[in-house]
């Protein structure tokens, strides 16, 4: 495809976040804290991300995680996905009162390839998280940085397809680059429904290694070109493992059960993140 010189920062930043030889992704979310503080698996972030950093092909975190929990060493050899919405805490139940929390100026400063809004659609703050999404987009997209929107789920919301399939479709029309949202039943007319923009998936609360494999297997065959896992990859018992098991499945369309067969080769002696 040629592309014409407006849209090639887009482009040259979506072909570091998703590897353009096969369209496919292994993100790692480690931005919990910015809404739930100290995280099991992220109570020393400088470790768990020098520890799968090698093993991801793009690292969604936050503006002090980059500053102060990537080695100086590291920086630059990931491409940042970078949250850039918040101002919420687990200590009030509604979750979705979200503004912009990172200007664009510091998203430039700190070689972001692309930017994190959530929207919480159906929540009483739906219009402000859409237009944190919208008003985001307008800037970024004239610096050429693409924004990956969330489908952030209330507690009391149904993960299924009408719902997760409502709120892609808004992000999609927003102008959302890349959508991530939550695994579903009938996964694969979530994905048709915003194609062609591609779709990761977040991984929830830590479940098992073959439920979280399992799940990353049916949202690529679904056509999701990746995950965006975190709590099940850096609270399992052999993180490291897990995220190979991940590329596996993502990168080299392994079945889950020869993707457990990696997870158990590196179970003996595994480290497990604080
Ligand atoms: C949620 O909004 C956060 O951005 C997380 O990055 C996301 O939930 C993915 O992490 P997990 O796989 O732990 O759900």
């Amino acid at each position: 495809m040629v592309h014409t010189h407006l849209d090639i920062g887009i482009q040259s930043r979506m072909n570091r976040i998703i590897n353009p030889k096969d369209n496919r992704v292994v993100m790692l979310a480690v931005d919990h804290p910015y809404f739930q503080g100290p995280t099991t698996g992220l109570r020393n972030m400088s470790k768990t991300i020098s520890t799968l950093l090698p093993f991801c092909d793009c690292l969604m975190t936050t503006r002090g995680a980059v500053r102060n929990n990537i080695a100086a060493e590291d920086i630059g050899s990931k491409p940042i996905m970078l949250r850039v919405s918040g101002g919420n805490s687990v200590l009030f139940d509604e979750l979705s009162d979200e503004k912009i929390t990172v200007t664009m100026k510091e998203a430039i400063r700190m070689d972001a390839s692309g930017v994190a809004v959530s929207v919480y659609i159906g929540s009483v703050n739906q219009q402000q998280t859409i237009l944190n999404l919208t008003g985001m987009i307008n800037e970024a997209e004239s610096y050429g940085i693409p924004v990956l929107a969330v489908t952030a789920v209330g507690k009391n919301m149904a993960r299924d397809l009408r719902y997760l399939g409502l709120a892609s479709r808004i992000c999609q029309d927003a102008g959302a680059r890349i959508i991530k949202t939550y695994y579903c039943e009938e996964f694969s007319r979530l994905v048709d429904a915003v194609s062609p923009t591609p779709v990761v998936v977040a991984g929830g609360k830590y479940s098992s290694p073959p439920d979280a494999l399992r799940m990353a297997y049916d949202s690529v065959e679904a056509g999701a070109v990746g995950v965006d896992f975190g709590r099940n990859i850096f609270q399992d018992a052999n993180p490291v493992g897990m995220i190979k098991a991940i590329n596996a499945i993502v990168h080299e369309n392994h079945t889950t059960t020869e993707a457990m067969d990696i997870y158990n080769e590196y179970l003996p002696g595994a480290v497990k993140l604080d």
